[in-house]
């Protein structure tokens, strides 16, 4: 009820006079408040009026009195029935009426006597009331979408004329189109105040936009402001339309790993509960929607479905693969062969893809799988390979050792570059590392690093005889020797020779050598007899004459080298 009064507050301001095409003046009241019917407009002159009378037609011409004034006397008020109490004057001759009622919509007559003229001003009176509120009642609990259910019904109470209603959503007018939006509207009215209902049912076919769409309803009446209901929103429903079944998964998918299941549908209200198909086996899971695969192994790979348990028709699928990646290396760890036996390599992968498969020995890359048909020393190694499928990889790896009898593979000489000496070079194959001896006692010996089960050993000597050197490589498994002959070289010539090329360094070598030679010739004459002795030892092979024409020679031959040996130092 204080919604209707507060609108009358502002309609009574804007009670309009009406100039109807009959002539009458018409004038508008509101329900229940006081009506002022003013005379002639209100075009009166107190001063002139001698007599004012308010009358009103009780209908079949019959009139009615209210009241009467005459000049400089009170007004006289004779109105009986439905106006006795309610009606009184103004000062400018206005009829107030109070309580106006829809049965005040009649013709109410002022009588106005001045001097000799005696003249009536009908009015017609006509009694507005706008509704009592607006309200959306019967209120569907939720809206199917496609289906033309009942919305609401829109009640406007108490209203002359009778209220329209308007539906609206979203503040924009809803118009019946036979199809997705229907309105029935109806009106009744009140048998005792004769005020009129107005209801209006809409049916509307939901959208599934319209959740969350605000449904009201209005009325714009003849008088007062327009009124709105509070409005209403409808939880949409509908059934499922998409489903998705999504994998989730670390990328790539490897044994081990978990994968989730989630069936993904819309509707609303969502299904709550679903079928996994998980290859051969059927799993129900209510109030969640996701599955999940523990451990997954190859066998995990294949085709998974998920499906709304009350329409299985309601299906989608997703294929996983699961990604493995074996090798088998045969053999491992540490293989010891003979050299020039053969190693048979069993090498498989087992894989979900296409494997890359790189090898290396001692890190270096090798251009195929290695095949080992008749080992040899520089075979030994640590061979790894490495297999690649995406991001998964595997590496194996063996260490191979060739092992056998070292072997001399060369012996060989080299004349310095000043020629008062020879290098001699032993080059041996064999493992493990064979040591390296020499019949003679050299200088600078050298021996290379033992690499693919090669090494060099190298002595510089300086032959003061026909010599037959002798090397000899050994290692657990057995030995090898190799001569060479190395001719004796004429020191003297080689000295003359430097004498005339090298430089002065040289010559004072050459000139202590000299004199070393003419001391030493004189000490081994003293040492003659040892000396004997120890070649008969046969702790070295003295040379290629073995004649013993020339013991001078052997004894220079050592001196040269002591006198060598001193020079380096
Ligand atoms: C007559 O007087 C009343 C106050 O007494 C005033 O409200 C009204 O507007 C007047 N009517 C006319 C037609 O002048
Ligand atoms: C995962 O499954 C494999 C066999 O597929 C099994 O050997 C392993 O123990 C399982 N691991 C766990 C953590 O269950
Ligand atoms: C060394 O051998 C060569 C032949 O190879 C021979 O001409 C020479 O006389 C020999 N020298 C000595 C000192 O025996
Ligand atoms: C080599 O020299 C060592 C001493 O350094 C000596 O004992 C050995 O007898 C020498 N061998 C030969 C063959 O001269
Ligand atoms: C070394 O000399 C001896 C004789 O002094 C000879 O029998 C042998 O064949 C020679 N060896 C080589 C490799 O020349």
């Amino acid at each position: 009820m204080h919604l209707l009064s507060a609108s009358c507050v502002c309609a009574l301001l804007i009670t309009a006079l009406l100039r109807q095409v009959s002539g009458l003046d018409t004038v508008i009241g509101l329900y229940g408040e006081t009506l002022e019917i003013p005379c002639n407009n209100g075009a009166m002159k107190a001063e002139d009026v001698l007599i004012t009378k308010w009358k009103y037609d009780k209908g079949e011409g019959l009139p009615g009195d209210l009241l009467v004034k005459q000049k400089n006397q009170n007004v006289s008020i004779s109105a009986t029935l439905e106006y006795k109490g309610r009606v009184s004057m103004a000062a400018n001759s206005s009829l107030l009426l109070s309580e106006a009622k829809l049965s005040d919509q009649r013709t109410f007559t002022c009588m106005v006597v001045a001097g000799a003229d005696i003249e009536e001003y009908p009015v017609n009176v006509v009694i507005y009331k706008p509704p009592a509120g607006l309200e959306i009642s019967d209120k569907a609990s939720e809206l199917e979408i496609g289906k033309l259910n009942k919305l609401g019904t829109c009640v406007a109470p108490d209203a002359n004329p009778a209220a329209n209603i308007t539906w609206l959503k979203n503040n924009i007018p809803l118009v019946a189109d036979g199809k997705g939006i229907s309105i029935e509207a109806s009106m009744l009215p009140d048998p005792v105040t004769g005020l009129s209902t107005t209801t209006s049912i809409l049916k509307y076919s939901a959208k599934k936009e319209d959740t969350d769409a605000e449904f009201t309803c209005s009325t714009q009446h003849t008088v007062g402001s327009e009124l709105v209901s509070s409005p209403v929103t409808f939880t949409i429903t509908y059934t499922t339309e998409n489903i998705v079944l999504q994998v989730i998964t670390q990328d790539p998918l490897v044994e081990g790993d978990n994968v989730t299941l989630k069936c993904v549908a819309d509707g609303n209200p969502a299904p709550t509960s679903f079928n996994f198909q998980l290859k051969e086996e059927l799993v129900k899971v209510e109030n969640t929607d996701t599955y999940i695969i523990t451990n997954v192994s190859r066998d995990t790979t294949g085709e998974y479905k998920c499906s709304l348990v009350d329409d299985p028709t309601m299906e989608a699928s997703k294929d996983i693969t699961v990604n493995y990646l074996d090798i088998n290396l045969s053999p491992s760890g540490n293989i010891v062969k003979s050299a020039g036996e053969a190693l048979d390599l069993s090498f498989q992968i087992d894989a979900s893809g296409d494997a890359k498969v790189s090898w290396t020995k001692d890190n270096v890359k090798l251009e195929k799988e290695p095949k080992f048909t008749k080992l040899t020393y520089a075979d030994s190694g640590r061979y790894e390979c490495e297999v690649t499928m995406g991001v998964l990889s595997r590496k194996a790896a063996f260490e191979l050792a060739v092992e056998g009898v070292p072997v001399i593979k060369q012996l060989h000489k080299q004349r310095g570059k000043d020629g008062t000496h020879e290098v001699l070079i032993c080059e041996a194959e064999g493992s493990p590392k064979p040591d390296v001896s020499w019949s003679i006692n050299g200088t600078s010996p050298e021996e290379s690093p033992f690499v693919n089960g090669m090494i060099t050993h190298k002595i510089t000597v300086m032959p003061t005889a026909n010599l037959t050197v002798s090397c000899t490589v050994s290692n657990g498994f057995g030995a090898d020797t190799k001569t060479i002959n190395v001719s004796y070289i004429n020191v003297e010539v080689k000295m003359d020779k430097q004498d005339q090329s090298d430089g002065s360094d040289q010559t004072k070598l050459v000139v202590g050598v000299v004199v070393g030679l003419l001391v030493a010739t004189v000490v081994i004459a003293l040492a003659y007899l040892v000396y004997m002795k120890k070649s008969k030892q046969g702790s070295w092979k003295t040379g290629e004459k073995e004649d013993g024409s020339s013991e001078e020679e052997k004894k220079l031959e050592e001196k040269v080298e002591e006198n060598s040996q001193k020079a380096e130092v």
